[in-house]
């Protein structure tokens, strides 16, 4: 399994491209199993997340065809889906366990074929994880759900019909499933308490160019007239929120300066003030964001995580990574996963003080110095926050099972070298 190796100390300095969200991407490519017409994505990162959930549509019979191309002046990947041929409603386990975004083959498989199996995900490393608000929404739009053998098999002969759903948490996988559900559904489907972020409004555009009929963008509230059919379109990925935000923070804890081309500072505000009150400065323009930590001191501060446009959970890890170099403390609380301080131990392995309080709240007490040391992080985002720390340590770090790394960041260590970080990829055969 490949290793990232990092000597720490260098400050970051330059200009680093962002690419199109991985959480945009997955529910995108899952729409096209709404329509026989080809859908094509443009600005698609190159990810192993993608290339799984390529591969189960490719085993349901999706045709699949790649380009590359400069989109926004930087060279990503356009994928044109075709499902004019879908032989197998199955998303059997191999898919699945590799990737819990299998899931959003769901709610379009049963929109338009009325039978989906998909191998029922189980929990991971930050929590349990749950699929309940998918799947008790799709039965109050008609469908009759079995869980059999560790599959959920569900079916809905006449086809779905409009309901009105209320979510009991603003979940963004249910908002995705059930909103393309919806699309296809007999009458009218009213989302009450759905997910707003920036990634469910990129999918709401695509479904509207494929014909659908979908009001109430970024709010919480979403209404979806049913129509017969959906046809062909064409969407770019937005600018991946999480990217940007992790990179701002290697500009913040190398001392560097940063220009995030082609990030979203709108999609980034509480993470932006959060660095602006912990002594960065941030410049945006509506194409880039400018992160400068040169000769600045970085003070302690307080982050809850919430639904979006609150603080994001997929930005807690590396924020913890920055304040363990801050002065002072800084009170972290995480609210949406029940298990997502597992980069803590690895931290403090580095030199980091940080006191778990329960499994929600986080004291990290700045230190002068981390110290380099062979880590390993249990999730994505964890993984990313080791190389942050990396990045800041004195000494050699070396961060392992990178294949985590590999389903989120695209290009890593090209776009941090590019920068000035001593990073490299030493591969080992399995
Ligand atoms: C998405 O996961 C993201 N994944 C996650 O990013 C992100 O952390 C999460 O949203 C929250 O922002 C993708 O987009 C592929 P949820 P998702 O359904 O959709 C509870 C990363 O690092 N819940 O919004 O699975 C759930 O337990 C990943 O890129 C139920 O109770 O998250 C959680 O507490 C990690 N029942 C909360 O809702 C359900 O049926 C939010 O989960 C569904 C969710």
């Amino acid at each position: 399994m490949d290793k990232i190796k990092i000597i720490g100390g260098n400050a970051l300095n330059g200009k680093i491209y962002i690419s199109g969200a991985k959480n945009a991407a997955l529910p995108l490519v899952c729409a096209a199993l709404l329509s026989e017409e080809p859908v094509t994505l443009q600005n698609v990162p190159a990810l192993s997340d993608i290339t799984f959930l390529n591969s189960l549509l490719q085993y349901m019979g999706m045709k699949i065809s790649e380009s590359e191309e400069l989109h926004d002046g930087y060279r990503s990947k356009t994928y044109t889906y075709q499902a004019d041929n879908i032989t197998a409603l199955v998303a059997p386990y191999d898919f699945v366990r590799k990737m819990r975004a299998s899931y959003y083959v769901l709610g379009p498989l049963l929109a338009r074929f009325k039978h989906a199996e998909l191998s029922l995900p189980g929990g991971c490393a930050i929590g349990a994880r749950p699929i309940d608000i998918h799947l008790t929404s799709l039965e109050q739009m008609g469908a009759t759900i079995e869980i059999k053998n560790g599959y959920v098999v569900a079916d809905a002969p006449n086809g779905l019909k409009g309901a009105h759903v209320i979510f009991h948490k603003a979940s963004v996988g249910a908002t995705c499933n059930i909103l393309m559900a919806a699309t296809l559904a007999e009458g009218t489907t009213r989302i009450e308490n759905a997910a707003k972020e920036p990634e469910i409004a990129n999918l709401i555009d695509l479904l509207n160019a494929m014909g659908a009929k979908i009001t109430g963008r970024d709010t919480s509230i979403l209404t979806i007239e049913g129509v017969k059919k959906l046809h062909k379109a064409t969407i770019a990925v937005v600018p991946d929120r999480i990217e940007a935000g992790s990179y701002a923070i290697a500009a913040a804890i190398t001392k560097g300066r940063i220009e995030l081309i082609n990030a979203q500072a709108e999609h980034l505000q509480q993470p932006l003030r959060t660095l602006e009150k912990m002594g960065l400065d941030v410049e945006t323009t509506d194409k880039s964001i400018i992160i400068d930590g040169r000769n600045k001191t970085i003070c302690g501060e307080d982050i809850y995580t919430d639904y979006y446009p609150g603080f994001p959970t997929d930005l807690q890890a590396q924020f913890m990574a920055l304040m363990t170099v801050a002065e002072g403390a800084s009170l972290v609380t995480e609210s949406i996963w029940e298990n997502r301080f597992m980069h803590v131990p690895e931290l403090c392995r580095m030199g980091a003080n940080i006191n778990i309080h329960g499994h929600a709240s986080a004291i990290v007490r700045g230190v002068k110095k981390l110290s380099g040391a062979p880590v390993m992080a249990t999730d994505l985002r964890a993984s990313f926050a080791l190389v942050l720390a990396g990045l800041a340590a004195e000494g050699e770090t070396i961060v392992n099972r990178v294949y985590h790394l590999d389903r989120g960041y695209e290009k890593l260590e090209e776009k941090l070298k590019a920068v000035g970080a001593n990073i490299e990829r030493i591969k080992e055969e399995d």
